[in-house]
């Protein structure tokens, strides 16, 4: 039986009235949608874990000065001391209670996104286990609606088309994608046997604001950008400043104009290339669906172009000011096996491989019927905005010097908290 019928849903969604609480809002995709639904005026809920020295409380608030989101109204956000690994998220039974039986809606973003074997026994728990306790907490809730950010690649090494639906998956390239695989159903699961309304997002691979560049996670797309940058800035030192012994031995030289040659090949497939989309679209996309899907389902949020390679390799040669970057056809590094440097680069980058060669496509009507509707198209990943999102990344070394601009800012958002904290059964655990 379904709990809630959607005009209800709707009403309570225009008048503001919903509460929705969020996990996963410190980190890259839960926090932008946390920024946007307050900005909108809606009541959010955040369940936040303390990191080291910082309480729940102190590390919204960096994030909500890293956001600059002076305009926000305060008094609709509330900030909640969890975690997830634990059956009652880490409440005393009556705030668990208390808070479950104030929540309207639902939206889960907290995940492991680490591709790493190495790293199972973390990505399961964090994927599948701590979902449990949360879907737990969900079916306790007065919630009407759950919203789960999957990923496109819960499809695991499916080729061809994508369907926006649930389908079956056996064969996975890494313990993301099958743990997301899993948790999708876990999800359908218990919101069918509750009554939950439930829409399943799945984004492909976000980068940052394409207006600004802005980001504070500098993995995926990134990744192997920085690493060239790295092999740049390593190689280029050692020939200017010792003699240039460990560059030559790597095929790295100085060209005739003064440019440094990078021979980095990279493997391609005919139509291959990257789903990229930049994290401004992914929230517009997300609000969207989730203002006008009232009944649930599953949806796209992915590029209808692929990015090739062949594009990457030029902006980021343009970009370093490098030569010797390519993308070279299928089976090229079985007849011309990688180079010192290229096998040190796919040591590093490897794990990226796959999807900088996908060929598949994802479908998206579902998603697309709304985002027409709305006028809402993705941004083309072309070389001003490869260049904007770089040119971030390098500014902040990569976020290491996000953390001083967020410091200067701390003291007036806090005053500024420390005024709406008015609640009167919210927030009992605010840290
Ligand atoms: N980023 C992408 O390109 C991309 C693409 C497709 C799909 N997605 C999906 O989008 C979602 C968000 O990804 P993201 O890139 O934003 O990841 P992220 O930046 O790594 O953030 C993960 C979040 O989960 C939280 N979390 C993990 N374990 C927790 C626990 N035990 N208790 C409470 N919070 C916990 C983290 O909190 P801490 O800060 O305390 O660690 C963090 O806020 C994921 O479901 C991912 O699969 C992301």
């Amino acid at each position: 039986m379904i709990r809630i019928s959607p005009e209800r849903i709707s009403e309570m969604r225009n008048s503001r009235s919903s509460r929705i609480l969020i996990t996963g809002a410190t980190g890259f995709l839960g926090s932008h949608l946390a920024v946007e639904l307050l900005r909108k005026g809606y009541r959010v809920l955040l369940l936040v874990r303390p990191l080291k020295n910082l309480s729940a409380g102190e590390r919204a608030e960096r994030l909500l000065n890293w956001f600059e989101a002076d305009e926000i109204d305060f008094a609709n956000l509330r900030v909640i001391q969890g975690n997830l690994e634990d059956p009652l998220l880490g409440l005393d039974p009556q705030t668990y209670g208390d808070v479950a039986s104030e929540v309207d809606e639902i939206i889960h973003c907290a995940s492991a996104t680490s591709f790493s074997e190495r790293k199972r026994a973390l990505v399961e728990k964090s994927n599948v286990a701590n979902l449990r306790n949360f879907l737990a907490f969900a079916a306790r809730s007065r919630c009407s609606f759950f919203h789960y950010v999957s990923t496109a690649y819960a499809a695991g090494k499916r080729q061809g088309r994508c369907p926006e639906e649930m389908t079956e998956a056996r064969e996975f390239t890494n313990v993301y994608e099958e743990t997301k695989h899993i948790a999708e159903r876990l999800a359908k699961n218990t919101c069918d046997e509750e009554g939950i309304r439930l829409n399943i997002y799945r984004p492909s691979i976000v980068y940052g604001n394409s207006r600004n560049g802005r980001t504070f996670r500098f993995n995926a797309i990134y990744y192997p950008l920085r690493t060239m940058f790295m092999l740049k800035e390593v190689y280029d030192r050692d020939i200017r400043e010792n003699g240039g012994d460990r560059a030559r031995a790597m095929g790295i030289f100085i060209d005739e104009k003064g440019r440094l040659h990078l021979p980095i090949r990279l493997e391609t497939l005919p139509y291959g290339g990257i789903n990229l989309i930049p994290v401004d679209f992914f929230v517009e996309a997300f609000l969207s669906i989730m203002e006008e899907a009232v009944e649930g389902g599953i949806f796209h949020i992915v590029n209808p172009r692929l990015k090739p390679l062949k594009d990457l390799a030029e902006y980021a040669e343009r970009f370093l000011g490098v030569k010797g970057i390519e993308a070279v056809p299928p089976g090229t590094f079985s007849t011309f096996p990688r180079n010192g440097l290229e096998t040190l680069f796919e040591n590093c980058v490897g794990a990226y491989g796959p999807y900088m060669k996908d060929e598949r496509v994802f479908e998206s009507a579902g998603s697309d019927a709304i985002l027409r509707k709305r006028g809402i198209t993705c941004p083309e990943f072309d070389y001003p905005t490869f260049s904007r999102c770089l040119k971030y990344a390098v500014e902040t070394d990569w976020g290491k010097n996000l953390g001083n601009k967020e410091e200067r800012r701390t003291s007036s958002i806090q005053h500024r908290m420390e005024e709406n904290k008015t609640g009167p059964t919210w927030p009992r655990r605010m840290g």
